[in-house]
C-alpha cells in the first residue's frame, strides 16, 4: 500500500549539480513529493540520522562529507515507496551499483554515493520524524 520513505540526496549530488536529474528519477517512477527543503546538515543532524553508525570505522569520514555542503532532505509517498526508493538507488558502492540505478549510473565511490534512502519502515518512520517533525503525528 501507500507508503513513504525518506530521500537525502547528498551534498555530492548538489556540487555536481545533479539535483534536477536525481528529482526527476523518483518523479517519473510516480513517487510523489510530499516534503522537500535544501538543509546544511549539523554534525548533530548526521549523529542522530546515522545513529546506527556512529561507531563505525567509516563514520568519521562519512560525518566529514555530509557536512560539506548543502543537501537536500524529502519525503516521497507512493505504492511500497521504501523497497521503490532502494531499487532507484542500487547498491552502496557506486562501484559495484547496477547500470540503470542512480548510484549504478553516477557513482564511482561507496562513500560519496549521492543519494540516502530509508532501508526499512521502521527507519522511515524514525528519520521522518527527525527530519520532518511537522510531518509526524
Ligand atoms: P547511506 O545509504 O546513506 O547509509 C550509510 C552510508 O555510509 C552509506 O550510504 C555510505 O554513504 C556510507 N558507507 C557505508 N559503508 C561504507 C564504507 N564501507 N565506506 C565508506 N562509506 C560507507
Amino acid at each position: 500500500g501507500a507508503e513513504r520513505s525518506f530521500v537525502l540526496l547528498k551534498p555530492d549530488a548538489v556540487r555536481r549539480g545533479l539535483v534536477g536529474a536525481l528529482l526527476s528519477r523518483f518523479e517519473a517512477k510516480g513517487l510523489r513529493i510530499v516534503a522537500l527543503e535544501l538543509r546544511q546538515v549539523t554534525g548533530e543532524l548526521a549523529d542522530e540520522h546515522y545513529a546506527e553508525h556512529v561507531n563505525r570505522n567509516f563514520y568519521p569520514p562519512l560525518r566529514t562529507f555530509i557536512t560539506s555542503g548543502p543537501s537536500i532532505a524529502l519525503v516521497v509517498e507512493g505504492d511500497q515507496a521504501i523497497e521503490v526508493v532502494r531499487g532507484l538507488n542500487g547498491a552502496t558502492d557506486g562501484r559495484k551499483a547496477a547500470p540503470g540505478t542512480i548510484r549504478g549510473d553516477y557513482s564511482l565511490s561507496n562513500r560519496e554515493n549521492l543519494v540516502h534512502g530509508s532501508d526499512s519502515p521502521e527507519s522511515a518512520a524514525r528519520e521522518i520524524k527527525l527530519w520532518f517533525p511537522e510531518l509526524s503525528d
